[in-house]
């Protein structure tokens, strides 16, 4: 059981309950959870409504998709990704549609539609694990489709499982409790006024 952390103030359970697991269960997602998690993010806000974020995903089915993404993966989260149902890259359109110039907002755009997706998740009982670790390069070598798009974050979304599937190191990362800085140092605020 992963440990509650110390809310400071109340806030949705959807936001309560969501963490980022290693170990995921055997249940899968179906298609149609996965068309209801881009649906969220779809409503995301973003400048200009350029909605500039893009989405490949594939079940862990050992299909060539899964396996490409896999491989983009850096060893130490292939390690413990293996057990997710789904695999997922996220990528942007860096620049505006209207004039061709660069978005300086298309991150932070898909950053809004991740945190939905998430919260969605998080109501359906899936959990998801956002990745920084893994390598454009092979993203580039594997979807050279994708060359105006720029990688972000591979995603790992399941139901969360039996941690004896993990390495020691990571069934300790497990069980850790989730720790934030607190309110007061990353509320500027005081110190300005
Ligand atoms: C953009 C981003 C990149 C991340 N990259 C990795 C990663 O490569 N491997 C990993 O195990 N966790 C990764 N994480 C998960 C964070 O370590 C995790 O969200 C953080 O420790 C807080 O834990 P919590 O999500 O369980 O509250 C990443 C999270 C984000 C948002």
């Amino acid at each position: 059981m992963k440990p509650i952390p110390n809310f400071a103030h109340p806030i949705y359970p959807v936001l309560q309950q969501r963490w980022s697991p290693r170990a995921f269960s055997e249940q899968m997602l179906s298609k149609a959870d996965v068309s209801i998690l881009l649906e969220a993010a779809r409503w995301a806000a973003s400048c200009m409504n350029e909605q500039p974020w893009r989405f490949v995903w594939a079940f862990n089915d050992d299909s060539p998709l899964y396996n490409k993404l896999f491989d983009c993966l850096l060893k130490g989260n292939q390690e413990w990704v293996s057990t997710a149902p789904v695999l997922m890259l996220t990528l942007v359109e860096p620049k505006f549609h209207s004039n061709g110039k660069p978005n300086p907002w298309a991150r932070h755009d898909l950053g809004l539609a991740i945190g939905n997706m998430t919260t969605q998740a998080s109501s359906m009982g899936i959990y998801i694990h956002n990745m920084g670790g893994f390598s454009a390069q092979k993203v580039q070598a594997h979807f050279p489709q994708l060359q105006d798009l720029d990688p972000v974050t591979m995603i790992a979304l399941g139901y969360p499982g039996d941690i004896a599937s993990l390495s020691e190191y990571n069934q300790k990362r497990e069980q850790e409790v989730q720790t934030r800085k607190p309110q007061t140092e990353i509320d500027l605020s005081s110190k300005l006024s």
